[in-house]
């Protein structure tokens, strides 16, 4: 039921929070990226907006082979963290994806796994609400920012934004916990994705989702 002002609890249905889920990208179960997004869980906690946090980085998996067949499964053919994350994104009300940056980019292990989890499932991510954080030690944080961003912005998903690109500076978590501006972009972050899923939980109770067309399909050279 969602009859409230946007500072309180938001339900789903009569009894289902709603809920976030996070991607960490990195190998590194307590590393720089974890370090940010736990700054994150944290404001979430206290917002009663709930979490799950997945880690991907230490796991192995391939890129996307453009075989199709996801289309008629409705999922990847390749049976692993990929299918197993997708039922929990079509329930999260936001995304949240982390990253460390490897030359400049985000790290190939997260590329793969997001490549075949926004390509292969077929449930609609209209109006979740998306952000990307990124972590490097001296430079490529914006760049990765950036090639994020764009699995949210092809989906309908609007961007949650900060007081600064969601970035951190670190090789380790203890660099990250003296980058309080980074902790601080975080917090802010988390806050206002936050706000952004109460209230669009409640104009979409109030008004539904807007339209969107999907008709054309342009395919050069004729248009058709
Ligand atoms: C293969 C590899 C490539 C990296 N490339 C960069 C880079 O281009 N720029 C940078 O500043 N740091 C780079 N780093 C350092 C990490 O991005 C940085 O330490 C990050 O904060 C680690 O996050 P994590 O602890 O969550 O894994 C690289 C690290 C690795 C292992």
């Amino acid at each position: 039921m969602i009859n409230h002002p946007l500072n309180i609890k938001v339900y789903k249905g009569e009894y289902e929070m709603s809920k976030v889920l996070l991607i960490n990208g990195s190998p590194n179960l307590n590393g720089c990226t974890a370090e940010a997004l736990k700054e994150m869980i944290s404001v979430f906690d206290s917002e009663e907006i709930g979490s799950e946090l997945i880690n991907i980085g230490g796991k192995s998996v391939r890129g996307c082979i453009s075989c199709g067949k996801c289309e008629e499964k409705g999922k990847c053919v390749f049976d692993d963290i990929v299918n197993e994350t997708a039922p929990k994104f079509k329930e999260a009300d936001g995304l949240v994806i982390g990253s460390p940056v490897y030359y400049g980019s985000p790290n190939g292990t997260l590329l793969s796994f997001l490549d075949r989890l926004f390509y292969s499932t077929p449930f609609s991510k209209h109006f979740k609400v998306g952000a990307a954080v990124v972590s490097c030690r001296r430079g490529g944080n914006s760049a990765s920012f950036d090639v994020l961003n764009k699995y949210f912005t092809i989906s309908s998903m609007p961007i949650a934004s900060s007081t600064y690109w969601n970035q951190v500076h670190g090789f380790t978590a203890e660099d990250v916990k003296k980058d309080l501006e980074g902790l601080q972009t975080m917090r802010n972050l988390a806050r206002n994705m936050a706000f952004m899923i109460k209230a669009f939980s409640y104009a979409k109770e109030k008004y539904g989702l807007p339209e969107l067309e999907r008709k054309a399909f342009t395919s050069f050279p004729d248009g058709k």
